[in-house]
């Protein structure tokens, strides 16, 4: 959560640092604020609200100046208000921090700094900082940050400037995500690559522990005991164009379009269809001890959990082995079992999800082999994991996950080749699946061209004040996709359930105003789907049913149906969700809602 930028450089720092904040503004966005550095002092502004109102305070009286630090907010500790924005400055005005992460001795750091007789003028964690960095400086900004962040536990990813020093930015980063760019003739700090592609795709990525220390002769990466570290450069292997709108009206729309090619992008090179087994370079560590295996986990939070949902059917009906399913956020704090016979996966689009990060950690520690399976290269995850996939969807901007759904199923599909082929599942079956994942992005598509016929069909809905969405066996996790999706971006509220476990209990809610979203595509339970529909229908419920291309049964008692082209039953998730994808965005669209930046969400989790 929060995004945070620097610049140093020959370029007038305020543009560049609010066009970085635009670009993040995913990560966050109930406040935003910057500090630029000049011969005049250090110049704040900030203020709650989205980037575009920083726009306007800045562009008044824009501050000149060729050095500074900005920051998007996602709201933990205090309000989203103008003293709790950031940057936080010392109490005299000459240090300022951003900060994206959580202090979690803050309150005592806090307590003792008062009794020392500093000020605090905001209810964050992140003004410590600014206060422990003031009371160490002398003539090394990088010795006061460093002797500053040996009082502090939690993580951070921080940028900080001081008056004193005006000609350098100080960075560290533990547990939350930073990158420096190396640009011609600057440089840049940010939380991520999207900030900065636009200047240079030369990246070096930090790693906890790490701080780097910016000025007009260039930069050194140390560790908090001051030990020079060598770090590779890195090259973005994206552009722009893959974080702009393109012509779209939001960002989640593009990216719901963008899924046949995405899938084709993590599928490329990867299958091996007369095998019928994928290529996973990333999965040989764990080649020899497979035969030692015995239980399979898979953890995730939110969407990738759903998708998590799916691969558990995946790699059970592969491996017949078990397979778990566990929310990161609980996963943590029982007691699981797991030793060095389990093989773990981390699911994560991010690749920086606070909770999931931890769980991969923990299960490292009990003994297990632990993977990830993340689409945003170089980020926590995958550095933290024995081995893993990138799922290679591209960069994912709109909150509401879509194209990384898709291209995780994808993803396990191919594990489940992978691991499948040297288990329990034969050449036959095999090459049936791999087969079938070369049609899927133009099937994908075919959904795609659906979407203005779902417009029409989202009008009839979208006044609607509840949803029930049901699904059977690999469609529930569809069901519980497509809720989320609902209630993220509309705020309709919204749940997803077992077809036959409606008649338990949610049955009760069953009338005319109760609209259902059904998975109805055929497959071994389609007839006992069928059968939970005519419950609803016999009690008035409106049914909205995706279905497969010519069935008439669904039909028969559904208000509207939406087809979809038929393929092998263990694809079928990912082409149901499509439709629901496009449903809740135009119901989201037609009740007039921010897309891309639903009410109290953020893209990346990185707090507990
Ligand atoms: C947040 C996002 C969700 C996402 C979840 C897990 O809640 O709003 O869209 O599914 O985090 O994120 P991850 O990056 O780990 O997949």
């Amino acid at each position: 959560m929060c995004g945070i930028i620097g610049y140093i450089g020959t370029r007038e720092a305020a543009p560049i640092l609010l066009e970085g904040l635009h670009r993040m503004e995913y990560r966050g966005y109930d406040s935003s604020g910057l500090a630029i550095i000049n011969g005049d002092g250090l110049h704040l502004a900030k203020l709650p609200g989205r980037i575009v109102e920083l726009d306007k305070l800045v562009s008044s009286a824009p501050p000149a100046g060729t050095i500074g630090i900005a920051h998007t907010r996602w709201a933990t500790h205090g309000r989203p208000t103008e003293a709790n924005a950031h940057p936080h400055t010392c109490c005299k005005g000459r240090v300022a921090v951003v900060h994206n992460g959580i202090i979690e001795n803050a309150t005592p750091l806090r307590q003792n700094l008062i009794e020392r007789g500093h000020t605090f003028r905001s209810e964050t964690d992140t003004e410590v900082l600014a206060h422990l960095i003031e009371e160490q400086l002398t003539d090394n900004l990088s010795e006061a940050v460093r002797a500053a962040l040996r009082h502090v536990e939690g993580t951070y990813g921080l940028a900080v400037v001081s008056l004193d020093h005006p000609d350098d930015i100080v960075a560290a980063r533990m547990g939350s995500p930073l990158l420096v760019g190396l640009g011609n003739e600057d440089l840049f700090v940010a939380s991520d690559a999207a900030a900065i592609v636009g200047h240079t795709r030369k990246v070096i990525y930090l790693d906890d522990g790490n701080m780097v220390e910016l000025s007009r002769d260039g930069y050194r990466v140390s560790d908090l005991k001051n030990t020079h570290v060598d770090k590779a450069v890195d090259e973005i292997a994206w552009d722009l164009k893959k974080i702009e709108k393109g012509g779209y009206p939001h960002y989640m729309l593009k990216e719901i379009f963008e899924q046949p090619e995405a899938i084709i992008n993590s599928l490329r090179g990867r299958l091996v269809t007369s095998e019928g087994t994928a290529m996973l370079g990333g999965l040989e560590v764990i080649d020899e001890s497979l035969a030692e295996f015995n239980r399979i986990v898979l953890t995730a939070c939110g969407t990738s959990w759903h998708a998590a949902l799916v691969g558990e059917h995946y790699l059970e009906e592969a491996t017949r082995l078990p397979v778990e399913v566990e929310y990161a956020s609980e996963f943590r704090y029982r007691n699981p079992v797991i030793d060095e016979r389990t093989l773990l996966f981390a699911i994560s689009q991010s690749g920086e999800t606070a909770d999931t990060l931890a769980a991969l950690k923990e299960g490292k520690r009990r003994g297990a082999k632990a993977m990830g399976i993340v689409n945003v290269v170089g980020s926590m995850i995958p550095r933290e994991s024995d081995g893993g996939i990138y799922i290679h969807a591209g960069p994912e901007i709109g909150v509401a996950s879509t194209k990384a759904f898709t291209c995780q199923l994808t993803a396990l599909m191919l594990l489940t080749l992978y691991i499948g082929r040297r288990k329990h599942l034969s050449v036959e079956r095999g090459r049936e699946l791999a087969r079938a994942l070369e049609e899927l992005p133009d099937l994908v598509q075919q959904v795609l061209e659906r979407s203005s016929e779902i417009q029409q069909i989202a009008t009839q809905y979208a006044d609607a004040v509840n949803f029930l969405y049901l699904g059977r066996g690999l469609n529930f996790p569809v069901a519980l996709e497509g809720a989320l999706k609902l209630k993220e971006i509309s705020y309709i509220h919204a749940e997803g359930y077992p077809a036959a476990e409606m008649k338990h209990g949610p049955i009760a809610l069953i009338d005319e105003n109760m609209p259902c979203v059904a998975i109805a595509t055929r497959d071994s339970v389609y007839p006992k789907v069928l059968s939970n529909l005519e419950e609803v229908h016999a009690r008035q419920g409106r049914i909205l049913a995706v279905v497969t291309e010519g069935d008439n049964d669904v039909a028969r008692i559904a208000e509207h149906i939406i087809e979809v082209p038929e393929i092998d039953v263990m694809l079928t998730p990912i082409l149901n969700v499509v439709p629901l994808q496009l449903l809740a965005y135009h119901i989201a669209v037609l009740r007039g809602c921010d897309v891309d930046k639903p009410r109290n969400l953020a893209k990346a989790v990185t707090v507990e």
